[in-house]
């Protein structure tokens, strides 16, 4: 996607230090300083052609996986899924975990066209879910984790988890503006689970930015690619606010504790 460079974008870059999204046409990007704790707003097909092979330490994500939800783009089908599953396998680093949410309606395509190897289902339980399924309501998310050779676990923990009371919504952030938000406790207990401090970690479809946001306070790196400019935006402000130290901390505690509660 050939994208105009905006001066706010340049002055955000520059007000933020080390976390700013980029607005640069993807051939004058340059990789790892435009790529790493930045969110890049483009098309990931195009963008991870950009990272090198071998460079990633796990891939977190939440592609469209053909629910054809309202505000999601490319989510009418599997396609984009099947297409960015090579490039993951390229730039993941040997004995790395691929980890993705998937849908339950089309699970058994997953395992298609998947170089992957599958090693085990993690769920979040959504007490307040009201997605309605064949059978009435879905209470659950999945997220899937593959295998690139054999990667150790870095934590154990367990397989169920539970979301916080309340639809997008992040009890220390209020209401998150895109579809689909995932609750960044979540990917934070994954995080611990399945990564190590400053491994660099790929959401190739980070929406509001909520990877972007458990890696900063889990002292991981990131890349986060987004298409829409909205949804970059929104990634922006989340991760802007969690990169100061102070207020990272401090939010940290809070967010620890209502998951705590909330387990
Ligand atoms: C399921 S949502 C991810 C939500 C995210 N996990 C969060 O917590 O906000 C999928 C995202 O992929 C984005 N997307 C769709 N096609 C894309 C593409 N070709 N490149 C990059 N992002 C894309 C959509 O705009 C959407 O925000």
């Amino acid at each position: 996607m050939e994208t105009k460079i905006e001066m706010s974008t340049k002055e955000t870059a520059k007000n933020l230090g080390n976390t700013s999204f980029a607005l640069l046409p993807v051939k004058e990007l340059k990789y790892p300083e435009d790529f790493v704790n930045k969110i890049i707003c483009g098309d990931c097909l195009e963008l991870i052609k950009l990272v090198p092979n071998n460079s990633i330490d796990t891939i977190i994500t939440d592609p469209p996986y053909g629910l054809n939800k309202n505000g999601v783009r490319n989510d009418a089908d599997l396609n984009l899924f099947y297409d960015i599953l090579p490039e993951c396998s390229r730039v993941l680093k040997d004995d790395s975990f691929f980890i993705t949410f998937f849908s339950t309606k089309f699970l058994p395509q997953l395992f298609k066209n998947n170089a992957f190897k599958y090693f085990w289902q993690i769920v979040l339980y959504c007490p307040e879910g009201r997605v309605k399924s064949p059978i009435g309501f879905t209470k659950y998310m999945s997220c899937f984790i593959f295998k690139k050779g054999n990667p150790k676990i870095i934590r154990w923990n367990k397989d169920i988890f539970i979301d916080t009371p309340g639809k997008m919504v992040e009890p220390d952030e209020g209401y998150i503006d895109h579809p689909t938000p995932k609750p960044k406790h979540f990917i934070k207990e994954i995080l611990k689970m399945f990564t190590k401090e400053d491994d660099l970690i790929l959401d190739p479809f980070i929406g509001s930015g909520s990877t972007a946001v458990a890696c900063l306070q889990l002292n991981r790196r990131y890349i986060g690619f987004e298409i829409d400019e909205a949804y970059c935006k929104i990634a922006l402000d989340r991760v802007s606010k969690f990169s100061s130290g102070i207020e990272s901390n401090t939010v940290k505690k809070e967010d620890e504790q209502n998951y705590e509660h909330s387990r």
